[in-house]
């Protein structure tokens, strides 16, 4: 839990795809706020976090179901403000004395409209100015009976309930998600929300940074930390905050695997060494990692060989500096809360993502990780406040093993020679056409064909490649980028003109899913 001096929301997480979204807008409004799933908040854990306001998400259940989940009832004796959405707001009413029907005839998924019902209240302030509102509703029960000291401030065809208050407890529940961009003024219900609950707005990012530097200096104490750097945004971010905290204290390993792009391994010891001259160890281990993945075509294997390559070169730097106790790790706020999320059950594995997780046990050290209470926009945000140039903070995501996922089969040094230039080439373009900022993520793939083209007067047999660009929010879904014809066209020449080996450039214009972002 962060400073206490914050005020803090608690959101209860009933398991909906959304709650994160409730916890991103009321960041975006300088609100500190936690989401624990319901199952671990018990009577001490609220006491404990002492919340200025607590917000029920949604979730796939029925609380009519057996076991159903509810937060405890004392939440309701805290005294604070509560807003309950969608599954939120019928497990109050039940838990209130309302009443819950399965609707097969009511229920509402997508687009609807509400409109007001009688006076406006200070949570609707600024809404109505039209005479209907869009909402995004999801619900297959529905209210069918309010809580005593409810009445209705809103309702919509589906849902004679779908805005209603206790104004002297301030219980609030809405049976749609203001937290979707679907419902256009969501954001301002949530302001109102805050508001009215008292919160000062003081999460901004100048008041974080100068909290966690505290917060580390008083972990560290005078101890060492060690920081692996990949040259991403997250691990950058982290070297420099540490580094703004315990100074010479810190010491980064670069583990260059020999899978970096072109100039990167000179832009991030450019960077972290001369520029902030934070203590720098540059692992080039490219030999080690393209000797044994040489023959190597099958793709996990290569991401196992990498991820084990990996953790024993970073722990061989490791055990050379003297008196290191921690590790730190550019951990996000939504890994911590996948890792706790009770409706995550177990998942396929797609990939075997690249990660030094067992690191930390295995080397006896203790974790540094001062970024486990952002989103990846309030890293760039960090970023940005710490003085990384814009440049740096809004690069594309880069994987863990590298060009070794866009060079499907055999690698060898050739292919990846190749791979680096055509990637720069095309690169290069995007951000000639000012597209880089509106792409997720771009590169290049070498194919493992060679096919036959015609330069000059002469026949040439060289590699095919593909370009693929995407556009996403988070990765976890991504759809191809609209280039141009122009652009296209413009680009493979480009790149089959600078470019000695490949003869021929594809477009991927599959989406994720059915495809994956990396080729591998
Ligand atoms: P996929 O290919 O699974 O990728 O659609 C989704 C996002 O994750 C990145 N990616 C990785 N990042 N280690 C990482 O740090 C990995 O092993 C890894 N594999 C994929 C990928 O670049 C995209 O942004």
């Amino acid at each position: 839990m962060t400073d206490p001096s914050h005020d803090r929301l608690l959101i209860i997480d009933f398991g909906s795809q959304v709650t994160q979204l409730i916890a991103r807008r009321l960041r975006e409004l300088n609100i500190y706020c936690e989401i624990h799933p319901y199952n671990t908040v018990t009577d001490d854990f609220l006491e404990r976090f002492a919340p200025r306001a607590v917000i029920f998400s949604g979730g796939p259940c029925s609380v009519l179901d057996a076991g159903a989940p509810r937060p405890p009832a004392s939440v309701f004796e805290l005294g604070v403000p509560i807003l309950g959405i969608c599954y939120g707001q019928q497990v109050m009413m039940q838990m209130l004395g309302g009443q819950v029907e399965r609707g097969d005839s009511t229920a509402e998924f997508g687009r609807a409209y509400v409109v007001p019902a009688k006076e406006r209240i200070d949570l609707l302030n600024g809404w109505f100015l039209e005479e209907r509102e869009q909402v995004w509703m999801s619900h297959g029960d529905h209210v069918s009976r309010i809580a005593p000291g409810f009445a209705v401030y809103a309702t919509s065809p589906g849902a004679p309930f779908a805005i209603t208050a206790d104004l002297n407890r301030n219980f609030y529940a809405v049976q749609f998600h203001p937290e979707v961009h679907h419902t256009p003024n969501g954001r301002t219900l949530y302001e109102n929300f805050v508001r009215l609950a008292g919160f000062k707005g003081d999460w901004t990012m100048a008041a974080y940074r100068e909290e966690a530097v505290q917060k580390i200096r008083d972990q560290v104490g005078d101890s060492h930390v060690i920081c692996g750097l990949s040259g991403g945004v997250d691990s950058s971010v982290a070297a420099v905050l540490i580094h703004e905290a315990i100074g010479d204290q810190l010491t980064c390993v670069f583990v260059d695997h020999g899978l970096l792009r072109q100039g990167e391994s000179d832009e991030v010891v450019g960077m972290f060494r001369d520029h902030y001259n934070i203590p720098l160890i540059h692992a080039d281990e490219a030999d080690l990692f393209l000797g044994e993945l040489d023959g190597v075509s099958d793709p996990e294997t290569k991401r196992k060989i990498i991820g084990r390559l990996f953790i024993d070169v970073f722990q061989k730097h490791a055990h050379a500096i003297d008196g290191a106790e921690f590790l730190a790790q550019g951990t996000l706020y939504p890994d911590v809360i996948e890792s706790v999320s009770f409706s995550g059950g177990p998942s396929v594995t797609i990939k075997s993502h690249h990660n030094v997780g067992g690191l930390p046990e295995k080397m006896g050290l203790k974790l540094v990780e001062p970024l486990r209470e952002l989103f990846k926009d309030e890293v760039r945000a960090l970023g940005r406040e710490l003085g990384l140039p814009d440049s740096f903070i809004g690069r594309h995501p880069f994987p863990g093993p590298g060009l070794a996922i866009r060079c499907p089969g055999e690698i060898t040094r050739e292919k990846l020679d190749i791979l680096r230039k055509a990637d720069a080439v095309y690169i290069d373009q995007i951000r000639k056409h000012g597209l880089y900022d509106e792409i997720w993520q771009a590169f290049v793939a070498i194919l493992p064909v060679r096919t036959v083209g015609v330069m000059g007067d002469s026949r040439t047999y060289d590699f095919a490649c593909a370009l693929r660009a995407v556009t996403s929010v988070d990765g976890m879904t991504a759809d191809y980028y609209p280039f141009s014809h122009e652009f296209l066209g413009e680009t493979a020449t480009r790149i089959i003109n600078e470019v000695r080996g490949i003869n021929r450039v594809t477009y991927d214009i599959t989406s994720k899913p059915p495809g994956t972002i990396e080729w591998e």
